[in-house]
């Protein structure tokens, strides 16, 4: 029975090749989570199709509305709030999603929250950690963003660093198609790295004065060119040592900064965020840095880094309640920010 008290927000999303749709209770409770994932057919092509992808989520988005109510036992009158990603991702893609969710309002008279995909990662270490509450500093790394941010509260969103050029999972994934391993890279070098000698391989660090942003480009150069080198002699590429050296080499990075700005802040809570964070080289370095200043550390469940409906829904009951209300004629912002 659902008390009046409780809070449900039904959550979609369709940024870029996950079709899925969730409902949370109270921000913090998955009562289901539904992921129609396309990574399959895009792996032919070696990275995301965007119009096919487009076309993929307008097949799937309301059987996952269907089953996400389904799971949940649920009918949409039980449901408190629609929220659903309108940006940053693939403008097609995010169309579809945000097209559900005007609809299923303009048919019922539920309020529509627009959800910014990056605070929806950010919140899935709400659902992972029930009890876990801001302030805290989050390190968001995806496929397209990698920042630091300083979480205020459940709305109130600092960046203080960000990465000048590439994200890590792009640095990550280029690197993993040069060397055959395919797509998704991320997850397929985190494989290949496993019990890999990290020391083995070397590259480029960025030295940036003074801030505690990130540049990867430079460092991508580096293991291109290291490949390629090796190539030249005619030598083989170790795959397992090169991947785990690599990954490590950027975990180290990310940690090195994300420690720094904790000092700097003072705040002693740091939370991962987004598909790189389910990366087995990133959480150790974390786990290890972290460790030795006395900082609390979270990370996501494995299912909850990558893209998620749960997220949306969780950071949709936060803006919810702190007001936030969009109207239908909401648009996609495909390069929106934090
Ligand atoms: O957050 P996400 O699912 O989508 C974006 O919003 O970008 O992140 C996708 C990124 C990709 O670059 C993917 O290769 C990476 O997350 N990723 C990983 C792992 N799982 C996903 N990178 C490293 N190790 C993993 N295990």
């Amino acid at each position: 029975m659902k008390s009046d008290k409780d809070i449900y927000i039904l959550g979609i999303e369709s940024s870029c090749d996950e079709t899925a749709c969730s409902i949370v209770k109270n921000g913090r409770e998955i009562v289901s989570n539904i992921i129609a994932s396309q990574a399959d057919f895009h792996e032919e092509y070696g990275g995301v199709v965007p119009e096919l992808a487009s076309r993929m989520h307008v097949d799937a988005v309301y059987p996952c509305i269907e089953d996400a109510l389904k799971k949940a036992d649920m009918t949409l009158e039980d449901v408190d709030a629609v929220a659903v990603t309108y940006g940053p991702g693939l403008v097609g893609a995010l169309l579809v999603g945000l097209s559900a969710a005007k609809g299923i309002c303009a048919a019922t008279g539920l309020p529509l929250v627009g959800v910014n995909h990056l605070h929806g990662h950010i919140c899935a270490n709400y659902l992972s950690f029930p009890e876990l509450e801001p302030p805290f500093l989050c390190l968001c790394v995806s496929g397209g963003n990698t920042q630091i941010v300083e979480v205020k509260s459940y709305t109130e969103l600092n960046i203080i660093a960000k990465t000048r050029d590439d994200a890590a999972g792009e640095a990550i994934d280029k690197i993993a198609r040069v060397i055959g391993l395919g797509y998704p890279g991320g997850p397929k070098m985190d494989r290949a790295g496993q019990g890999g000698d990290v020391t083995k391989y070397t590259f480029a660090t960025a030295h940036l004065a003074d801030s505690l942003d990130f540049s990867f480009s430079g460092i991508k150069t580096s293991a291109l060119n290291l490949i390629n080198g090796i190539k030249m002699k005619g030598e083989e590429i170790d795959i397992k040592d090169f991947t785990a050296s690599y990954q490590h080499h950027l975990a180290t990075i990310l940690a090195k900064n994300t420690m720094k700005a904790s000092n700097m802040t003072g705040i002693k809570k740091v939370c991962l965020a987004g598909g790189v964070s389910a990366n087995s080289f990133l959480r150790e370095v974390f786990d290890i840095e972290s460790k030795k200043r006395g900082i609390e550390l979270f990370y996501p469940k494995l299912g909850l880094c990558t893209d998620n409906a749960a997220m949306i829904a969780s950071a949709g009951y936060f803006e919810y309640i702190n007001g936030t209300r969009h109207g239908l004629d909401l648009n996609a912002v495909p390069s929106l920010k934090l």
